[in-house]
């Protein structure tokens, strides 16, 4: 066994409701705490002295100076694994260029399909690796990742191929989404609702006998697949055994409508979301998925975070990190800035970036510090918490344990 502290504050996160509103004196807080771990699971959550005492043959990992932990966050939403850069796009668009314009100078997610596609499998894994790496020094050790930028058999595959491949070279949890349904390809010969069907039968069976994704998503949109002809893949995706999440209400209210009805795990942008769908959206177990970086990255609207919570909704926030709409990919940065925006309370932001996250992706061994959890804790160089999203994303952990292991 092995003990880490002491630290100045351990907030567990533990005992919060999956939905709805939190406020900051509902946290749980164990002050001079310790994180008692064996094999990679949290065994007790307590007092450094009592642990230490109740348990003397465990390995002491001495914290120096003060310091807090936490859960390790949760990035349930990105787009990493791609070839190419479009800060051209970025600086069309702020100067004032169309969506048209810029895809008919080159730009918009065609130019990243075309960019991935002549990027090899390795150069992929080495980029994934690249912007994990980054993700981990934020104190990240769960990130999903969507395919979705080759749009056809051979290169999903390849993407979803380089996905596998990364994870066995770090220790973070790697989660692939099958996201082929991201736009219909400009060499597809055939309808929208054609390419789709393309993608459940030539896709994702392949997909499901690699054991590449079981998880599937789409771009329900005006520019990408239309309300009808998408309910029905996610319907038939589902019956295929895959858990389904959706790109819903970017621009055009309606698909957060769609996602609830197929029983989707999240709904992720809900930039657009009508007010009456925020309450369809708060009734159910979708996970509402804020990406304050596509907001910040396109100069749209922030989602409703403060409706849906108070409407008793589940809440996640993650960076949408993609090289057109969201470039950044700071998830601390972009969650405090939607606090501030949305007025959400300390508690709400890390729920939304911790244990409400990992419910979207099925992982509920994690996002909490409690008996039986996944050792993953990051810990920080302060006395307080709430200077973690005061200073909006600039202190950085200075430690992150996955498994109980420090990696950092
Ligand atoms: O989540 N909205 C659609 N897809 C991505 C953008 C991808 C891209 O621009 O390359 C998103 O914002
Ligand atoms: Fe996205």
């Amino acid at each position: 066994m092995k003990l880490s502290g002491p630290f100045k504050q351990i907030i567990t996160l533990n005992n919060l409701p999956l939905k709805g509103k939190l406020n900051d004196e509902s946290l749980e807080i164990v002050t001079n705490g310790g994180i008692l771990t064996k094999n990679g699971i949290i065994r007790q959550v307590g007092s450094f002295d009592s642990l230490k005492q109740d348990f003397p043959d465990s390995e002491i990992d001495l914290i120096e100076g003060e310091q807090i932990a936490l859960p390790a966050f949760v990035d349930a939403h990105t787009h990493i694994c791609f070839g190419g850069n479009r800060a051209n796009d970025f600086a069309m668009r702020n100067a004032g260029k169309t969506y048209l314009e810029i895809a008919e100078s080159g730009g918009g997610i065609w130019s990243s399909v075309e960019h991935t596609r002549n990027a090899s499998e390795e150069d992929l894994v080495e980029g994934i690796l690249k912007r994990v790496k980054q993700l981990i020094k934020q104190g990240i050790t769960t990130v999903e990742i969507k395919s979705g930028y080759g749009l056809n058999l051979e290169e999903e595959l390849k993407m979803l191929r380089a996905v596998k491949k990364a994870q066995s070279h770090t220790n973070a949890t790697l989660i692939p989404t099958c996201l082929s349904a991201h736009l219909k390809p400009k060499d597809f010969e055939g309808t929208s609702g054609e390419y789709l069907n393309y993608i459940l039968e030539e896709i994702l069976p392949k997909v499901k006998e690699e054991n590449l994704a079981d998880r599937v998503d789409i771009f329900i949109e005006r520019s990408a697949f239309q309300p009808k002809e998408s309910k029905l893949f996610l319907k038939k995706a589902k019956q295929l055994g895959f858990k389904i999440t959706v790109h819903a209400d970017q621009f055009t209210a309606g698909s957060s409508r769609i996602a609830v009805e197929v029983g989707a795990k999240s709904a992720d942008h809900l930039e657009a979301t009508a007010d009456e769908d925020i309450e369809f959206l708060a009734n159910s177990n979708t996970v509402a998925i804020a990406l304050p970086g596509a907001s910040l990255g396109l100069g749209e609207p922030f989602s409703p975070a403060r409706k849906i919570l108070d409407k008793g909704g589940i809440l996640a926030i993650a960076t949408d990190w993609n090289p057109g709409s969201a470039p950044m990919g700071n998830l601390v940065t972009q969650a405090s800035i939607l606090a501030t925006y949305q007025k959400l309370t300390t508690a709400e932001v890390l729920a939304a970036i911790t244990f409400r996250a990992a419910f979207a992706l099925d992982l509920e061994d994690r996002g909490i510090l409690t008996e039986g959890k996944k050792a993953d804790f990051i810990t920080y160089e302060t006395d307080n918490f709430q200077n973690i999203l005061y200073q909006q994303g600039s202190l950085l952990p200075a430690h992150v344990y996955i498994n109980g292991e420090k990696i950092l």
